[in-house]
């Protein structure tokens, strides 16, 4: 069944939504962009999603087209009409349409898209029961990672590595330390402390990470924001990463080696729990 998406104030069936060749997004991966989980038919942490988006297109002085409310209004319409119980909604932000050129163009209007994803069972994952296995790789991405932008083009190599080895996803390093997943922020656990890079131009700054953390201080668990190596977390007790689409997810092995037990551990599980506990109470 086709899906209802939205473009630019309009919201059609998906074979007849249609952007611009001459779009800077598809020139220049010049665009941002948003993804926001749904659980019960419901969003989860906008707000989050809503302030981020904004700080990406200050970064890029890039205009917004839509006041928080319009966004929130379009998200809710995309969820009802599509009938999305578990999924996804994806929201890109494009510069806009202009004759080719480097120069940001000066009057081009923001493109505008939205669609959802279903995705049933969502929050019931059997990876939540397993774990994932990652490979490192180096980091190569450009340099300013904190802003979401639809340059994705090495995360996506990154993941085809990582099947090509039998894994689920790669972390990346550099300067010897894990920045981030292809597509979710890295954490190892050990002992009683968890352990995620600080904040900074290398990694994008998690919607579900500020959760999490926020989560794991109020439970009087001790959290480090700072670089650790790859050897750390083959060293580790457990280790798992956040994102929108997985919340917390554990993981299991890095470069071929068991991570503690070679199993979920209880920290990732506990985290888990009161995460889409928490998050599907404050679900708008
Ligand atoms: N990815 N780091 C990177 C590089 C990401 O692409 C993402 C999100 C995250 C986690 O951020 P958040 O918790 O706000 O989802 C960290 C999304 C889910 C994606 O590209 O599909």
């Amino acid at each position: 069944m086709s899906r209802t998406v939205y473009v630019n104030g309009e919201y059609l069936p998906e074979e007849e939504a249609k952007v611009s060749v001459f779009d800077r997004g598809f020139l220049f991966a010049d665009g941002v962009y948003e993804v926001t989980s749904v659980l019960g038919g419901k969003l989860i942490d906008f707000a989050g999603h809503a302030k981020r988006l904004k700080r990406s297109l200050d970064e890029l002085q890039m205009a917004n087209p839509v006041t928080e409310e319009e966004l929130l209004e379009i998200h809710r319409q995309l969820v009802a009409r599509n009938g999305i119980e578990e999924g996804l909604v994806y929201l890109q932000i494009t510069r806009g349409a202009a004759d080719r050129d480097f120069a940001f163009p000066k009057d081009a209007t923001p493109t505008i898209v939205l669609f959802t994803q279903a995705k049933p069972g969502l929050a019931d994952s059997p990876m939540a029961k397993t774990g994932m296995k990652v490979i490192s790789i180096e980091d190569q991405r450009w340099g300013r990672r904190d802003i979401k932008t639809v340059q994705l083009l090495y995360p996506s190599m990154g993941k085809m590595m990582a099947k090509a080895a039998g894994c689920d996803d790669a972390w990346m390093v550099e300067d010897g330390a894990v920045t981030e997943g292809t597509s979710n922020n890295a954490y190892i656990v050990k002992g009683k402390t968890i352990v995620t890079r600080h904040l900074g131009t290398e990694i994008l700054h998690g919607i579900t990470r500020a959760a999490v953390l926020r989560f794991a201080r109020e439970a009087q668990m001790t959290v480090e924001e700072r670089p650790f190596t790859v050897d750390e977390a083959k060293a580790a007790d457990e280790a798992f990463i956040t994102s929108a689409s997985a919340f917390v997810m554990p993981v299991v092995e890095i470069d071929g080696q068991a991570i503690g037990a070679g199993a979920p551990g209880p920290v990732t599980a506990r985290l888990r729990e009161i995460y889409l506990d928490e998050m599907r109470k404050a679900a708008v």
